[in-house]
């Protein structure tokens, strides 16, 4: 099992670019699956989650050529598409896997899929997916810890989310696309990779408004042709490494990446002292002098995202006075907390609030990751704290990382890679 092991107070000098998103991507080859014919994907980033789900789409019947992954290439096709299940076992892997439930029933009308369970951040059901296409017409049945749906051509309904959901909305639109008749997702999620879906279901011929706002309305077509993929730079990598100068300083150019999809991570981190210059498609981040405290909460886009959490409770770990972080999203989010107290971090947690009071600084130790952005933010406690760091289980972060260590260590942080005999 491989660990990071990394020496902390480099600065950081130079460029880092940013890969394709994962939960971009994960949606985009997800939307292969509604028709035959080669999809080119670029700019994909080249990740364990991602071949988890290219197993999943070979085991539907996919074909798919990724000679070109190490370059950010790929070509699917499933046109010979003669699979409906997604098995325990993938799911269990990586729960993304509910993603081919609403292509699958918008395609073949039937589906066999796992029910993901309980994971490392929270309980996180699949009610709503499974209630929106019950009210599109598939009858649903629960059977050995599989969700068995069935229908004729799913037909258009007005769908209401009681939460925000991801994933939810990115499965019902795929249903909804080639449904008989209009569909309406009301408080649909509106984060960029949802946006991003939509405009892929556009360009293959769907039709669909209000892309980007609470309500979007989908008018069924018979059939959508296979189109060429550029997947969007990932945002939370890309929040990532702007917080990793806020852990150890320096100044950082962060290429390829979309700076309008930040802009509430922009507004924390500018009043926490850090500057942050924004430019078409880079952002120039430096740090000067220490670090003030803020309050966070996080909320669906375009809120404080969730998914970057935990790197900014390693800076306030760091900064003058006393920081609340507020987890509105998952109830389990705070796994990070305790391996940031034997680095000597002082934190509270109450429910789902944190309340991080400012430490000198932190000090290096053996921590363990728990899940992929509780991973990202102990390398990123790891570069902040003085001395040595490793961090095990890294597993999580190659799961929605591409080479973190390469990419840091590029720009000047000590970090390296080991294997280990060791199981921890
Ligand atoms: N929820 C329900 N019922 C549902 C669906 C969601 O109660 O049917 C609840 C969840 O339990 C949670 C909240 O609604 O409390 C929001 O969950 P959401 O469905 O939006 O999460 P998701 O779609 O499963 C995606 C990302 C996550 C990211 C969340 C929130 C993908 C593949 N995953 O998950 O990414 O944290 O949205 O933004 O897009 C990550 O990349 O590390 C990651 C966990």
């Amino acid at each position: 099992m491989d660990i990071l092991k990394i020496e902390g107070k480099h600065h950081l000098k130079g460029k880092i670019a940013i890969s394709g998103a994962k939960n971009a991507a994960l949606p985009a080859l997800a939307a292969t699956i509604l028709c035959g014919g080669n999809f080119n994907i670029t700019n994909i980033p080249n990740l364990n989650d991602i071949s988890t789900f290219l197993q999943l789409l070979k085991e539907l019947g996919a074909e798919t050529d990724d000679t070109g992954m190490p370059q950010n290439n790929l070509v699917i096709n499933t046109g010979k598409l003669n699979g409906y299940e997604a098995n325990y076992e993938l799911v269990r892997t990586m729960r993304a896997s509910i993603l081919v439930l609403g292509p699958l029933m918008s395609r073949l009308g039937k589906a066999r899929i796992s029910l993901p369970g309980g994971c490392a951040i929270g309980a996180r059901p699949i009610n709503f997916h499974l209630k929106g296409l019950e009210l599109m017409g598939a009858k649903l049945h629960l059977k050995e810890g599989y969700v068995e749906a069935k229908s004729a051509r799913l037909k258009g309904a007005e769908i209401y989310f009681d939460t925000v959901t991801v994933t939810g909305t990115e499965n019902l639109m795929m249903a909804a696309v080639c449904a008989k008749g209009k569909t309406i997702l009301k408080n649909a999620a509106r984060e960029p990779e949802v946006v991003f879906l939509g405009e892929i279901l556009l360009q293959m011929g769907a039709k669909i408004k209000g892309l980007g706002t609470s309500t979007i309305e989908i008018e069924g077509i018979k059939e959508l042709k296979p189109v060429n993929i550029k997947i969007i730079p990932d945002r939370v990598e890309t929040g990532t490494y702007i917080m990793a100068v806020g852990a150890c300083g320096g100044e950082l150019i962060i290429e390829n990446t979309q700076p309008m999809h930040l802009q509430a991570v922009f507004s924390k981190l500018r009043e926490m002292g850090l500057t942050i210059e924004e430019h078409n498609n880079s952002i120039l981040v430096r740090k000067k002098g220490s670090l003030q405290s803020v309050d966070v909460k996080t909320m669906p886009y375009p809120g404080f995202p969730t998914d970057l959490q935990a790197q900014l409770m390693v800076l306030l770990t760091v900064s003058n006075g006393l920081g609340v972080i507020n987890e509105t999203i998952f109830e389990n989010r705070f796994m990070h907390v305790a391996e940031l107290l034997r680095m000597g971090a002082d934190i509270k947690v109450e429910g789902n609030r944190a309340v991080v009071k400012g430490v000198k600084e932190l000090t290096g130790a053996p921590v363990m990751a728990t899940d992929l952005r509780a991973s990202a933010c102990l390398v990123l406690a790891g570069l902040a704290a003085k001395g040595k760091t490793s961090i095990s289980r890294i597993y999580h972060l190659d799961r929605g990382y591409e080479q973190m260590e390469k990419k840091l260590s590029v720009a000047g942080a000590k970090i390296t890679r080991e294997k280990t005999r060791q199981h921890f």
